[in-house]
């Protein structure tokens, strides 16, 4: 949450600051702002909404020329999203400014310390709190990097922050605790920023900062230390994707994009993990084959879209490697007492790596010594580098705030992840996981497949953008694709949109039924006759009670027919396989449902894409 970026070069820092924002306007869009270093003052410039209304300030009253500046992208934490709360914040003097992600949990006591001594505070904000005690180090004589190292070591709680000093031109200082910060290493130029996205044009060289680091950027060098001033360690990697894949390549919205690479997605996720003998190669997990084989339970902790990912799990890793598995969401798992041992494997299944609530779960896992393994897509996030082993799905940035093609490659790895277990500890006959194997590699083409027929529930969205509510159905794992399917809804039509395992219909939801209700039935394959038929029977009760049924099944599944006033058709595949093909019409019938409605699909109201607060 909130977006980060600071820069210290040889450009105009203006468009570099604000082009980076622009890329990380998915991280929150509350307000935007930006503080340059001009002849030893500071420019500033800050708007509620989004980027947009900045530019807008920029061009009406263009600052002047500066190479050295910072900016921020806001999702409201506290005080709301106007103007006065925008960040940059700035001290008494006008002196440093200041840009921060994440929660200082002990504000308001420092807040009430600087107001007795007279601090004259301009915003509700916590962040402010660190502008004024950065003032007092500054003022008693600190540069400003000793002055941050000062600061953190009275703030709590989980902040990155990047500050300027306008009377010190040469340097531009970050801060991070558990939010996220990286820099980028240019030729005579840095970069700091909450994400590469925001550097990617000018370099793809980074550096992942560790935990409670203070890092100094100068236009020839980047030093980083310790909160104590002591010289840290850190890793350096090489951004293996482009700018290109941070634009939106004629696309109206990145979601559309998203949506259209996921074959590549998918395919990208399954390449090199497959040996020419049919076998699985996770040597990258980091978790060797005896640990796998003495784990005796397995719980999946994530959040939001990732948590349906590994509801879907759950059933894999059952049925293939034969454990018992949990799925709780993260935000729950540490506050109850879960019963964790070293032979307790925890996944943790997160897009960006950053997620509080999931990182939160993780430490704790670890502390109970439980071995932790995360599903991660986000090279230099946080959690990779907590965990004892992660699988990296591969699908590229994603910058759509509601989850897509990440969430099929999570399939693709929790797949990979349960046959893995499944060869190393042979609850299947290496041939059975060779054969599932094979179908998993023709995932990508029956993806593709599903996209090429997508008309008709564009159509259909468009037709259904004005009712109240729509109820998601579906049993086995077609229950978590249901519940990813009104998610979806909610987070880009903000309709009333509720899933529910289809057995549980009698219990309840099926008093929700009334006259026209659309009510979108996922059916499982064939094959499983009896969750099939059970399903062809609730469709039935919902039909008698007069919803409107608009049903995904199989192609071919006649049976079904008598019984849709819309069918959904999509590639057979085997039943734990089914979320790769039958999600794909519900982020299809969203997005066009909640364009059609005039909203931003890529921006949905009040929500971010990486939710660093808990
Ligand atoms: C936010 C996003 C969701 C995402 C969830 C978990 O709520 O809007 O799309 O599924 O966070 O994020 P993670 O990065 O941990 O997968």
């Amino acid at each position: 949450m909130c977006g980060i970026v600071g820069y210290i070069g040889g450009k105009q820092a203006q468009q570099v600051v604000v082009d980076g924002l622009a890329r990380l306007e998915y991280r929150g869009y509350d307000s935007a702002g930006l503080a340059l270093v001009v002849d030893g003052k500071l420019a500033t410039a800050k708007k509620a909404g989004k980027l947009v209304n900045l530019r807008k300030v920029l061009e009406e009253e263009p600052p002047p020329a500066s190479t050295i500046g910072l900016g921020h992208t806001r999702w409201a934490t506290h005080g709301a999203p106007n103007d006065p709360n925008a960040h940059p914040h700035v001290d008494c003097g006008g002196r440093v400014a200041v840009i921060h992600n994440g929660i200082i949990e002990n504000f308001a006591a420092l807040k009430a310390g600087l107001l007795e001594k007279g601090h004259v505070f301009g915003s509700e904000t916590d962040t402010e709190v660190v502008a004024h005690l950065l003032e007092e180090e500054v003022g008693a004589g600190h540069e400003l990097p000793e002055a941050m190292r000062r600061v953190c070591r009275r703030l709590e709680g989980a902040y990155t922050l990047v500050a300027v000093d306008a009377q010190d031109p040469d340097v531009v200082v970050g801060a991070r605790r558990n939010s996220p910060l990286v820099v980028g290493k240019g030729d005579g130029e840095n970069f700091l920023a909450s994400d590469v996205a925001a550097f990617i044009e000018h370099t793809r060289d980074a550096v992942e900062l560790g935990q409670d680091q203070v890092v100094e950027l100068r236009r020839d060098g980047v030093t980083v230390t310790d909160y104590e001033g002591r010289p840290a360690e850190v890793h350096e990697y090489h951004v293996d994707w482009d700018v290109s894949a941070a634009e939106k390549g004629g696309y109206d919205y990145f979601m559309l994009k998203e949506i259209a690479e996921q074959p590549r997605a998918v395919a990208d996720t399954l390449l090199g993990r497959i040996g020419s003998d049919g076998r699985l190669h996770l040597d990258e997990m980091r978790i060797t084959d005896q640990q796998l084989r003495e784990i005796d339970k397995i719980i999946i902790i994530a959040c939001g879209t990732s948590y349906h990912a590994g509801l879907i799990a759950k059933y894999a890793i059952e049925h293939w490697a034969g454990l018992p598995c949990e799925v709780e969401v993260a935000s729950e798992f540490r506050y109850r007492d879960p019963i964790l041992t070293r032979s307790t494997l925890v996944i943790a299944i997160s897009q960006s790596g950053e997620s509080m609530d999931t990182l939160m779960a993780v430490r704790h896992a670890r502390e109970q010594k439980a071995r932790v393994l995360c599903i991660c897509n986000v090279n230099g996030s946080t959690m990779p580098r907590e965990c004892d082993g992660v699988l990296y799905t591969h699908a590229g940035p994603e910058v759509g705030v509601a989850a897509t093609k990440t969430f099929l490659t999570q399939l693709v790895a929790v797949y990979l992840i349960a046959l893995y277990i499944a060869q190393v500890r042979g609850t299947k006959w290496g041939d059975e996981v060779f054969a599932m194997v094979q179908l998993l590699a023709t995932m990508p083409e029956k993806v593709e497949k599903v996209l090429e027929t997508m008309g008709p529930v564009r159509e259909l969205a468009r037709s259904l953008a004005n009712e109240r509510s729509v109820l998601f159905l579906g049993r086995h794992v077609g229950f978590p694709v249901a519940l990813e399917g009104a998610l979806k809804l909610k987070e880009l039509a903000y309709m009333h949109a509720e899933g529910f395992a289809a057995g549980e219909l009698k219990h309840g939801p099926i008093a929700l039924i009334e006259e026209g209700l659309p009510v979108i039935v996922v059916v499982p394959p064939r094959a499983r006759e009896v969750l099939h038929d059970k399903i062809v029977s609730n469709i039935q009760e919902i039909r008698a009670r007069g919803a409107r049924t608009i049903v995904i099944a199989e192609e071919g599944d006649d049976t079904v027919v008598p019984y849709s006033d819309t069918l959904i058709e999509v590639p057979a595949v085997p039943t734990l396989l089914q979320p790769l093909v039958a999600t794909v019409p519900l982020q299809v019938f969203s997005c066009e449902l909640a364009t059609a409605k005039g909203h931003d699909v890529d921006q949905p109201r009040n929500l971010a894409k990486s939710v660093t607060v808990e």
